[in-house]
């Protein structure tokens, strides 16, 4: 353990990811720091290699950098091995990195330590909710997509291919990806937060589908009436 390891990392993490505007931005990280330290400690895991983990998992997003869902892994390796850390760490951390993403529906990623669990389970208790809600919409935003895509039905995607090329919409992600996550927490605790935020966003969605079909216009037959010509 090497309190001058993590704020090196920490400093240099800010400095690569501070203007992004996908919804990987350092506040995400920051966020994923705190709750997945939160979750390793009510598990008994390596809190350092949990840290690191954090810090590094987005520091080159496959989304982002053309599709290499290799090139995080590597860019953590070094860094830490750079800094003097050993390769027994490093290669923790980045086995973490590489496996830590969402890579659609029918894509496992399984996590192979405890401390890979807890860093997943907050990237993906992060990705729900309230800020779950905003960082959908900035992503969308980000990637061109439309809010809402009507005629688009939810995929179940089999392949990282069929994942990363879709494009039905920020609404229909949330049935793609967001509304699957409260069923992939790996630990007990991470489990119960997700409930809750769970439920944040089935409200949202429900909403916005109402706001969408007018209900709250036309009354609960969901129609507005057409104008006469
Ligand atoms: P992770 O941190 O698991 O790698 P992602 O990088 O997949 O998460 O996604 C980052 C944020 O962008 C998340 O909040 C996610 O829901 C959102 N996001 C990813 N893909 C899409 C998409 N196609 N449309 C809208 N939001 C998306
Ligand atoms: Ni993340």
């Amino acid at each position: 353990m090497n309190r001058q390891v993590v704020e090196r990392t920490a400093r240099y993490v800010r400095d690569e990811l501070f203007d992004d505007a996908s919804g990987h931005d350092w506040w995400h990280v920051d966020r994923v720091r705190k709750l997945a330290l939160a979750l390793g400690r009510n598990e008994g895991a390596d809190l350092y290699i949990v840290e690191l983990a954090a810090l590094l998992h987005d520091i080159s997003d496959y989304k982002l950098n053309g599709g290499d869902h290799e090139r995080g892994a590597h860019v953590a390796n070094h860094w830490l091995i750079s800094l003097g850390e050993t390769q027994v760490c490093a290669d923790a951390v980045s086995d973490i990195v590489i496996r830590v993403s969402f890579k659609g529906a029918g894509v496992k990623t399984e996590m192979r330590t405890v401390e890979g669990e807890v860093v997943q389970d907050a990237d993906r208790l992060d990705a729900i909710g309230a800020i779950g809600i905003a960082r959908a919409f900035a992503y969308g935003g980000y990637a061109g997509e439309p809010m809402h895509e009507p005629s688009a039905s939810p995929q179940y995607h089999e392949t990282l291919e069929e994942y990363m090329t879709r494009s039905g919409g920020t609404i229909a992600h949330f049935y793609e990806k967001l509304f699957l996550l409260k069923d992939r927490m790996n630990t007990e605790s991470a489990r119960v937060i997700a409930l809750r935020r769970h439920m944040v966003m089935e409200r949202f969605v429900e909403e916005f589908l109402r706001e969408w079909e007018a209900v709250d216009v036309a009354g609960e037959a969901g129609v507005v009436p057409d104008r006469e010509p």
